[in-house]
């Protein structure tokens, strides 16, 4: 092994205030999938209230709850029906307060999902435009437009919804005739707000205050780069099924207008007490593309979808891990790092089949029948080495319920129990996403969905997305008694990573490795080095011993997809 003058060394510090997000493991809660409490076989908010402790166990900073707004449920809640409440079957206000006020009590934040691209098509506002004439100050608020052709029948555009078919539907008029178009980028029950208008942008500064006035610490922001469209809403330079994970250039998507709500917003969340922040999800390429949320007067953090995205190898980890820093370093802006999330196929599969959308067969040409048979043991080890080597990297992290036990995608939920819009609207090609989104395991047993609910009544196939005979064996409960388990990894990880005197500061940079395996260290004196191996192996440099593995390591020597974090000894 070589050592390399410093490549990077992203920030000084000294120059930046520290603040709370720069460095924070942030754990994504995927609210009707964590724990059930009243026993209806959907998770909730009083359910989370009871795994507190044990995320505070774990070692994160920060929670995140996907919407738990009222919602018809045609997106699992990314369908808002009133951006002011909350859903009754996850609780009350009032439970949602005891919920905020728990997770402070315990030193953590919580952040909440916001979703200003869209709303519900039960939304009070839609109903109203659905009532109200062409041209009103009613439609006014969505993308209602006339359509193409003689009769106004065809649609406004040729845009294609992510979830499959076209982005506009026509509604009846009130005469009962067909009449305009509104659009929707997902599902038609998620009509698009029209950004352009100034009560849409107040509305979503009082849905701001509300819940900041609620003392939440930030917010996720849903599809970040979609809420202002190309001027005149063009056509698509081409018409192909285009997937939330496609970030090519199109009308919808990373507009330059985006950023002036940003900033409005940013303004709004620094005149909070606290050190409240926001977070985008922009599927927006390349990093330095993502970089324009993150100004310094606009957002606190961006997904960095680049490195989720990454295959599993040395080069492309490498250049998208270069590509991050650098990106983020335009701009001083920590870089965030993700490995999973309730859209994309769970780590465990991903890094051992090469794909990332549940979109299999279009993407990468593999047969979904032949996703089932990959090598379970690689495909565990490059999860743990993955979640070793993302941990070790300098910024944020993004965290999904469920990477920490090493859950699997579940690939074989029988499709008459499919709930993922996705399923329907792309004709029945592709199955979506509930396969990462199955209920967690918490206890070996099967009563109460393997303790994922309070009613020890309730079966695996009785939660709202079935569970595998299995998942028993994933459970919380059962890794908590092995020492070599994925959540164990994670804890002694998270532990290291917030004690240990390297990660103190930002400092990164890589050092040359003749085996074909990425080494960096994350101390200016280089007294700690992370390995990461591939196909190869590689030996441990003298001097250095081990303060955690992602595999059990014998000799000197570091199996192949292995990471090590090492420290010097002399
Ligand atoms: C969310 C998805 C959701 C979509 C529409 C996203 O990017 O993460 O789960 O379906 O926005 O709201």
């Amino acid at each position: 092994m070589r050592l390399s003058p410093a490549m990077t060394d992203i920030e000084s510090e000294s120059a930046t205030e520290k603040r709370w997000w720069m460095n924070a493991v942030t754990y994504q809660i995927y609210i009707r999938s964590f724990a059930d409490a009243n026993g209806d076989g959907i998770g909730d908010i009083q359910g989370i209230i009871s795994r507190l402790d044990y995320l505070k166990s774990l070692g994160v900073d920060a929670i995140w709850i996907t919407p738990w707004y009222p919602s018809p449920q045609h997106d699992n809640g990314y369908d808002v029906a009133d951006f002011m409440d909350i859903d009754p079957e996850y609780g009350t206000l009032e439970i949602a307060q005891e919920l905020i006020d728990e997770v402070h009590r315990r030193g953590l934040r919580i952040i909440i999902d916001i979703v200003p691209n869209h709303s519900s098509n039960e939304h009070q506002w839609f109903q109203a435009a659905l009532a109200a004439e062409p041209g009103s100050v009613e439609r006014d608020r969505y993308l209602f437009r006339d359509g193409k052709g003689v009769n106004g029948e065809e649609p406004p555009n040729n845009w294609d919804s992510v979830f499959g078919g076209p982005a506009w539907t026509r509604i009846r008029e009130k005469n009962g005739e067909l009449g305009q178009w509104y659009c929707h980028i997902f599902a038609p029950e998620q009509p698009d707000f029209n950004w352009q208008n100034p009560e849409v942008r107040d509305h979503f500064m009082q849905v701001l205050r509300f819940w900041l006035d609620r003392n939440v610490d930030g917010f996720r922001v849903d599809v970040a780069h979609g809420l202002v469209k190309a001027e005149g809403l063009p056509d698509a330079p081409f018409q192909e099924h285009f997937g939330l994970l496609d970030s090519r250039d199109f009308p919808y998507w990373d507009q330059d207008g985006v950023h002036e709500i940003y900033r409005e917003w940013r303004k709004l969340l620094d005149s909070y007490p606290g050190q409240r922040m926001a977070v985008s999800e922009a599927w927006v390429n390349p990093p330095s593309r993502s970089a324009l949320y993150v100004r310094p007067d606009e957002l606190a953090n961006t997904f960095n979808f680049d490195f989720l995205t990454a295959k599993w190898g040395r080069d492309s980890l490498q250049k998208s891990i270069d590509a991050s820093i650098a990106g983020m370093a335009e701009v001083g802006a920590p870089v965030t790092w993700v490995l999973s999330n309730h859209d994309v196929v769970r780590v465990v599969n991903r890094h051992e089949m090469d794909f990332i959308s549940h979109d299999v067969e279009a993407l990468s040409g593999v047969p979904f029948a032949q996703v089932r048979q990959f090598d379970a043991e690689r495909a565990i080890a490059r999860a743990r080495a993955a979640a070793l080597l993302m941990l070790a990297l300098p910024g944020a992290v993004f965290l999904y319920q469920g990477e920490e036990l090493g859950l699997p995608e579940v690939l074989d939920i029988p499709v008459e129990r499919l709930q993922d819009p996705i399923w329907e609207m792309s004709g029945n090609k592709e199955r979506g996403r509930d396969g990462c989104r199955v209920p967690l395991p918490w206890r070996a047993t099967e009563g109460g969905a393997f303790g994922f609910s309070s009613n020890g009544e309730l079966t695996r196939e009785e939660a709202w997305l079935p569970q595998p005979q299995d998942w028993g064996q994933f459970a919380a409960e059962v890794q908590e008694t092995l020492g070599h388990s994925m959540l164990h990894l994670y804890r002694n990880a998270l532990r290291i990573r917030k004690t240990a005197p390297s990660f103190a500061s930002s400092y990164f940079h890589w050092i040359d490795s003749s085996n074909g395996s990425l080494v960096f260290t994350r101390s200016q004196d280089e007294s700690f080095l992370c390995i990461v191996t591939f196909e190869e192996g590689e030996t441990i440099p003298p001097q250095y011993e081990i303060v955690i593995g992602s595999q059990k390591i014998d000799s000197q020597r570091i199996p192949p997809n292995t990471t090590v974090w090492l420290q010097r000894t002399a």
